[in-house]
């Protein structure tokens, strides 16, 4: 069953509350988003094994760890979930990006898949699917499922906030995959809208509407 790990950190709740603030402009949410992202992807990337490798210091020939060959992938559900991609390549530059698009059909409800691109050894590297809102989990299962569907076998998904239906709907469908939040809120309001939230992701990120 999903590991589920709520990052409460101080650091994060503090700069979380200032997301949630309706008053908070885009630039600062932009800016906030990534650093919560940098903080959370010291949590995400705990399990990554270590190699030794001999170095020479100052005084004497030694051996150290160095980060062994794992390769990162991070997939960014469009478009909040972009706001959460700089973060994560800021700690680990190599790791590549795919990205996913998804509407909701209007009569089905369900989500629809526009857009996605991957690399090329998406089946030999950790993929970190990001989303700020982990809402119905509707996307965040399509999303996880594209990736599958492409060969990735190991994949973690990380959300700012989460409600508890979408962690439920994302353990129903995808009980392998670990689910890293900053905040799991109380529940979703009649119109998928995560209470108490912070209003919607993708717009507060760039200004629309
Ligand atoms: N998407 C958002 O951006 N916000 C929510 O509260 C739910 C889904």
């Amino acid at each position: 069953m999903n590991k589920v790990v709520i990052m409460d950190h101080p650091l994060v709740q503090h700069k979380l509350t200032l997301m949630r603030d309706k008053n908070t402009g885009s630039k600062d949410f932009r800016e906030l988003l990534t650093e919560i992202t940098m903080l959370m992807g010291y949590e995400i990337t705990r399990d990554l094994p270590l190699e030794e490798v001999e170095i020479e210091t100052p005084l004497v020939k030694t051996k150290a760890k160095v980060i062994a060959g794992k390769k990162l992938g991070i997939v960014p559900i469009l478009r909040a979930g972009l706001g959460m991609v700089d973060g994560l390549l800021s700690l680990v530059p190599a790791a590549k990006v795919g990205h996913v698009g998804l509407y909701r059909d209007p009569e089905t409800l369900k989500p629809v898949e526009y857009y996605s691109k991957f690399p090329k050894d998406i089946n030999e590297r950790d993929m970190i699917v990001v989303d700020p809102m982990l809402a119905t989990g509707g996307s965040a299962v399509a999303a996880i499922d594209v990736v599958k569907r492409e060969g990735a076998k190991s994949v973690k998904l990380v959300n700012l906030v989460a409600s508890p239906e979408g962690i439920a709907e994302v353990h129903k469908y995808h009980p392998d995959v670990d689910i890293f939040v900053a905040a799991l809120d109380e529940r979703l309001n009649e119109h998928g809208y995560i209470l108490p939230g912070l209003g919607d992701a993708g717009d507060r990120l760039f200004g629309t509407k």
